[in-house]
């Protein structure tokens, strides 16, 4: 056993019903219980870290606490022998951030069984460039292609396209031969958009409300970050026996649909899970995006920021603002 250390941690407490977070002092005798302690260097910012900064007790129950669903750093000690110290790690997901103290703070304790040594060619930085992001517009796209999507069925459709799981599915899809049509309720950000791979970039009310059942069907597929009605339009125009990856709830959690896009087109809808999917499954992901699927354009226009900046950071994805992938480095 390590002596105990005091680290920094971005730690969010109820202050008369509101939550605030800020810089405190912790030791890692605060850490909860576990078999891995990590040196965290860098993490990355999800909407599920605002919503658990914000207090959203479906997300994280009990204050206070250290956000950051990602985490990556160096191996401090593994009571299951299995890490040597030193060795790179990267955890997402799991309980991590949630109601486990996560990446926020400088230190984390989890079990071994969440953590993924770093894909070779990769620091930390880069690891937490793509994060559970990333590896969450990973596994939408590995879905559509699990379920035979080619780019010869017509344009992807990708809506909160400029978002941290929609910017990288954009440039992956793009990458993979698919033309994709990015859905976008930021109409300065077309050109990045563009420059990620987009060949179209429509504004959101390609998506509101429409009466009709049925619409025309336009797209081959579809990769959903926002959930909402914006799902259910998406599913009506969707090709004859096209896919739809849904992941996110943004535009809110209810999906009010009929029958008809599953049983007139033969539309797929397919859940992405990211959090508790087996962590060899989590590893495979990372292979390939440190491998075949590397996605440079958002390995280049990643923003970096640090500890004082997270409060802004994260306020931004609850206003729906907060664009591609920004990283967070503790020795910023
Ligand atoms: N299933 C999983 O394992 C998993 C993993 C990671 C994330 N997620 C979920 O995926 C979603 C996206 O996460 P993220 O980290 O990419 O968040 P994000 O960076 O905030 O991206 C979401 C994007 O959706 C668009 N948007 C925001 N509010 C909207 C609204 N009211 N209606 C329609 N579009 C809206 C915005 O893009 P535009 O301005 O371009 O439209 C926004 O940038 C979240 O719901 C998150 O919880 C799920």
């Amino acid at each position: 056993m390590t002596m105990n250390t005091d680290f920094k941690a971005w730690r969010v407490e109820e202050q008369d019903g509101s939550y605030v977070g800020s810089e405190q002092t912790l030791s890692t005798a605060d850490l909860p219980e576990g078999e891995v302690l990590i040196r965290v260097s860098h993490s990355s910012l999800n909407y599920k870290d605002a919503l658990s900064a914000s207090g959203n007790k479906g997300v994280t129950r009990n204050f206070p606490h250290t956000p950051g669903i990602d985490a990556a750093g160096e191996v401090v000690e593994d009571a299951s022998g299995n890490l040597a110290p030193g060795t790179a790690v990267l955890v997402t997901g799991f309980d991590l951030g949630m109601n486990t103290d996560g990446g926020f703070g400088e230190y984390i304790r989890v079990p071994a069984g969440w953590c993924v040594p770093m894909p070779s060619g990769w620091d930390a930085r880069t690891a937490m460039i793509y994060g559970t992001a990333g590896l969450t517009a990973g596994l939408c796209v590995q879905k559509l292609l699990t379920m035979g999507a080619e780019p010869a069925q017509g344009p992807v459709a990708v809506s909160g396209a400029s978002g941290a799981v929609g910017s990288v599915a954009v440039e992956l899809l793009a990458k993979l031969g698919f033309e994709v049509v990015a859905i976008s309720g930021k109409a300065d950000h077309a050109a990045d958009l563009k420059a990620l791979g987009a060949s179209e970039v429509v504004g959101r009310d390609a998506l509101t409300e429409e009466k009709k059942p049925m619409l025309k069907p336009v797209f081959g597929n579809a990769i959903d970050t926002v959930g909402g009605t914006p799902l259910a339009e998406l599913l009506k125009q969707i090709k004859p026996g096209g896919s739809v990856s849904c992941c996110g709830l943004v535009a809110g959690p209810q999906l009010q649909t009929t029958v008809l896009p599953f049983i007139l087109r033969g539309v797929n809808l397919l859940g992405v899970d990211s959090v508790e999917i087996p962590l060899a499954d989590k590893q495979a992901v990372w292979g390939k995006f440190s491998g075949e699927w590397a996605c440079p354009k958002t390995e280049q226009s990643a923003r970096d920021i640090g500890r004082s900046e997270l409060d802004a950071a994260l306020k931004a994805f609850l206003g729906g603002a907060s664009v591609g992938k920004t990283v967070l480095h503790h020795s910023r």
